[in-house]
């Protein structure tokens, strides 16, 4: 879809049914080419970077089966790893997770520069750190990476930054290396969970996602077949959480986990929303204007960087003067440009905190 036509006015209600949650997807994707066998992932979400990375994957060998919208089969027997299209893996940033998982599968891989939104910066330093400490030869430059290794070898990484891709991608490269490695200060966002999860129902032994410290003992290899859902998308929850407030209507989010969004709740509850959980959906409902807030944007479990901005245009119709605080990106108030021209009375200080007049 190249547009959309959004008639405003509308107090929202009814019910939504919450997708897989693609930061999840676009690693388990690639983390079957550990797999070597033939593997169903449910519940994935109908977007295009699936997509184009079933495409990629289908480049490098894997045979893909769409049972329904939302369900593929696998197959990874036939993988050549020295396939990956460079123009394709430089369209999109989690083309970057085929470095672990290629490296994992036969010790070399290539990806184009990871694309991906304009946020400022976007360095991968702590990925190459940690493919460099399992043993792996890295190289940079002529808009590509290319990586290689004769056997991948545990180690102990501790990372500079607490980056979700990094996390995941060490920990995609560690799950057949020889021996325990061990990421200490590794990112904990739920979609981290969810692919140790994937990994481990295939066979893998990984321990502590979640937490600061994941260890993972090295396998000889994956199970040959299994099954898999994709985790709720915790920022399309956010996004509907943050609409039923910001329009004062009264919305059921199913198929969800609440305690994702635990910092959302927390947010809505304290500016005068209601939020009910339902176990598996939550009902989130306004019924007045809502009060001002203060939002700084962390790591999980703070306040997700990426509901920074369905969060700045509900603020301006709140209350007194609210703050935001973005702590992850250098670059990543663009939006306000255009919020502001809409009639907002946004000021930006320093690209890091917007004050936002209700
Ligand atoms: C992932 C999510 C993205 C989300 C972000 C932060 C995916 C596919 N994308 O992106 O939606 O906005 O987490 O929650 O899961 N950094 C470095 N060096 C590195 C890696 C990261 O300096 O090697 C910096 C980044 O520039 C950024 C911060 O660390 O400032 C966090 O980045 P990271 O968590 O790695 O984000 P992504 O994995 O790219």
């Amino acid at each position: 879809m190249d547009k959309f036509v959004i008639k405003g006015g509308t107090r929202l209600k009814g019910e939504v049914t919450i997708s897989g949650a693609k930061n999840a997807a676009v690693a388990i994707l690639p983390a079957t080419l550990l797999i070597n066998g033939v593997c169903t992932i449910d519940n994935l979400p109908n977007i295009s970077d699936v997509k184009i990375f079933c495409e990629i994957l289908t480049k490098l060998g894997a045979k893909i089966t769409w049972n329904t919208p939302n369900e593929i089969t696998i197959d990874t027997r036939n993988i050549d790893c020295t396939n990956a299209p460079l123009e394709m893996t430089s369209k999109f940033r989690a083309s970057y997770y085929l470095l672990g998982a290629l490296l994992g599968r036969c010790g070399c891989a290539e990806v184009g520069i990871p694309g991906g939104c304009n946020l400022g910066a976007r360095p991968i330093d702590q990925h190459i750190k940690g493919f460099e400490a399992l043993g792996a030869k890295v190289d940079v430059g002529q808009g590509k990476i290319s990586a290689k290794v004769k056997k991948l070898v545990a180690n102990s990484i501790y990372m500079d930054i607490v980056s979700v891709g990094a996390t995941i991608n060490v920990m995609l490269a560690s799950v057949l290396a020889e021996g325990t490695t061990t990421i200490d200060n590794a990112a904990k966002e739920p979609h981290i969970v969810d692919v140790a999860n994937f990994l481990n129902s295939m066979g893998a032994d990984i321990r502590g996602a979640g937490t600061d410290v994941i260890k993972i003992n090295g396998v000889k290899e994956l199970s040959k077949e299994g099954t898999y859902s994709v985790v709720p998308d915790q920022i399309e929850t956010g996004t509907f959480m943050l609409a039923a407030v910001a329009s004062k209507g009264d919305i059921l989010i199913k198929n969800c986990i609440p305690e994702h969004l635990d910092c959302v709740t927390a947010k809505i509850l304290e500016i005068g929303g209601i939020v009910e959980d339902l176990g598996d959906s939550i009902r989130v409902a306004c019924n007045k204007r809502p009060n001002r807030a203060t939002v700084k944007t962390l790591p999980y479990p703070g306040f997700p960087t990426d509901l920074q901005q369905p969060m700045i245009p509900f603020l301006t119709k709140c209350h007194g003067t609210s703050t935001v605080e973005e702590t992850i990106y250098e670059n990543r108030f663009q939006n306000i440009y255009d919020t502001n021209r809409m009639g907002a009375n946004i000021i930006v200080k320093n690209n890091k905190i917007a004050k936002i007049k209700g």
